[in-house]
């Protein structure tokens, strides 16, 4: 250690970074974490996972109260929007996770480097115009919003921004435009299409929510247009200019052919996220990105360069907090000459809209490539307690092997289907069957109860439908 300043340094205090530096503190090893933002957490806690869920779950109660959900259930309510208060609520929510993280940092002995860093050397790193030398780097850096050509955003005057700019609007726009009718999209424009606001989603592809199973995809859009979202498929935006208070936008068939304008108060750019590498000064390090921008890693977290790792959004693989989150334990653990494992096979995704929608390992057209499979639907129509909840829509799908029954992949949209992941995440884990699933007992009346039923739908045989 001698000439080491650290055993572990990490770049960037994401869900990645801080985990994987407080697991290399607990396993004691001397370790700092730098990072430039002000606070601490990353994306995700600062303008990411948690402001997006304060924001949702406020305007979620608005909307119960304002479309009519809770005076069906004997609630006469007639709601008002005060935006500042909600505005506050989520500001506080964010200062207290985020300053939770710096108590962690303190309690478990990790160096905040305060700064931006970049690689002068392949064990160097520079902080503020301060050297160190660590033996281990990871870099965690995260990635931040994709541009779109001809669609200039500007978070301060707040007509075109991006999902930083979305979770700040001062008013509730007349009229919001989204472009891309992915994760950010449809979370973002639920919130304030719940407080408001008239949202059409403009999305390149013929069907919203890229990646996730067909089916889910098909009702997803059903459930979103009835809650009056406006889709534009298949089209996609060439310009955006911004006149007065408003933006006109030009939207051309994504096969090409005759363009329409669309005027908005608010344009949300939300077609995907890239990874943050400008100025780490990777070629100090002797490090390069692929073509789409990442670093590539092997099974455990090795860049090409030794003694250098890679985790979360920054590295291949579903940008999410949870797997930055696993990656950073592991990478830490590998570091210390454990063996840390990331099953990238099953990495849950959730959106936390109303109803929710979550999925775990492969959809059924994936599936379906590898081979023969079985496939269990249950509505959530026919589940007690999402009836009584007056929350009719979704279903829970799995997909099975045909020939093993091993479970390959499970889809819900319901309105916990958030939390109802977790557990066939956790039975996939195992290697669990159709069968173990079917015939585990579940608590009623439980939203759960109807993964049991789909489970056992793989075999031709649930009670309630
Ligand atoms: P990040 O969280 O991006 O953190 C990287 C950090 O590194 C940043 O703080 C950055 O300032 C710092 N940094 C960069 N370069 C340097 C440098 N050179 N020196 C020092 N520091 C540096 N995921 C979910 O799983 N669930 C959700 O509900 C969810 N909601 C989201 C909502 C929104 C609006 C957005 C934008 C994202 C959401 N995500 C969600 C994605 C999630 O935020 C990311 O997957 C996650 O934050 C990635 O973690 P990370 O540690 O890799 O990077
Ligand atoms: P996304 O990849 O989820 O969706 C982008 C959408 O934009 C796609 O449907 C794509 O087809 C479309 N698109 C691309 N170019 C377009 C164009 N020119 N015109 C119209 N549509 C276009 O990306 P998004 O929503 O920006 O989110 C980025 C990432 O952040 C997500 O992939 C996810 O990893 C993470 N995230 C996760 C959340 C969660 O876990 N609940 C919430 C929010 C973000």
């Amino acid at each position: 250690m001698a000439d080491y300043d650290y055993d572990v340094l990490v770049i960037g205090a994401g869900p990645g970074g801080y985990v994987a530096a407080i697991r290399a503190a607990q396993l004691g090893l001397k370790t700092a974490c730098a990072e430039g933002r002000a606070t601490l957490g990353g994306t995700c806690l600062n303008v990411g996972c948690i402001p997006s869920k304060a924001m949702l779950h406020a305007s979620e109660y608005f909307d119960a109260a304002a479309n009519g959900s809770m005076a069906a259930m004997g609630i006469r309510v007639k709601p008002e929007l005060d935006l500042d208060t909600m505005h506050g609520q989520r500001r506080d929510a964010v200062k207290g996770l985020t300053g939770g993280i710096e108590f962690l940092f303190r309690k478990n002995k990790v160096d905040w480097l305060k700064g931006y860093a970049r690689f002068t050397s392949k064990d160097s790193v520079e902080v503020a115009g301060k050297s160190y030398r660590a033996k281990n780097i990871i870099i965690a850096t995260g990635s931040s919003v994709t541009p779109l050509p001809g669609v200039e955003v500007d978070n301060d005057k707040g007509v075109i921004v991006d999902s930083t700019g979305a979770l700040e609007l001062a008013k509730v726009p007349g009229h919001m435009v989204v472009i891309g009718g992915g994760v950010i999209g449809l979370e973002l424009g639920s919130v304030w299409r719940r407080l408001g606001a008239k949202v059409t989603c403009v999305e390149f592809l013929d069907q919203i929510l890229p990646g996730m199973d067909g089916d889910v995809r098909k009702e997803a859009n059903k459930i979103f247009k009835k809650q009056g979202i406006e889709f534009k498929l298949k089209t996609k935006v060439t310009k955006a200019e911004v006149k007065g208070k408003k933006a006109v936008l030009t939207l051309e068939p994504a096969a090409g052919g005759e363009s329409e304008t669309l005027e908005a108060d608010v344009v949300l750019v939300s077609i995907g996220r890239r990874p943050n590498t400008d100025g780490l000064a990777l070629d100090k390090a002797g490090l390069e990105v692929n073509q789409r921008g990442q670093i590539e890693i092997d099974h455990d977290f090795r860049t090409a360069i030794d003694g250098i790792w890679a985790i979360g959004d920054v590295v291949p693989g579903p940008m999410l907090a949870h797997k930055a989150e696993d990656e950073g334990i592991a990478c830490a653990e590998n570091i210390a000459g454990q063996t840390g494992i990331v099953n990238h096979d099953v990495i849950p995704s959730v959106v936390y809209t109303w109803p929710e929608i979550a999925g775990v390992g492969l959809t059924e057209e994936q599936a379906k490539e590898k081979g023969e499979v079985r496939v269990g639907k249950f509505p959530m129509l026919a589940n007690s307690r999402a009836k009584t909840n007056h929350e009719p829509d979704g279903f829970v799908k799995v997909i099975a092997d045909a020939r093993t029954d091993r479970v390959l992949g499970v889809w819900c949209i319901a309105s916990v289907a958030g939390t109802m992941i977790a557990q066939a995440a956790q039975a996939m884990e195992f290697g669990a069957t159709s069968e173990d699933i079917a015939y585990t007992c579940h608590a009623h009346p439980t939203h759960s109860e109807a993964i049991k039923e789909a489970a056992m739908a793989v075999t031709g045989k649930p009670i309630h439908i």
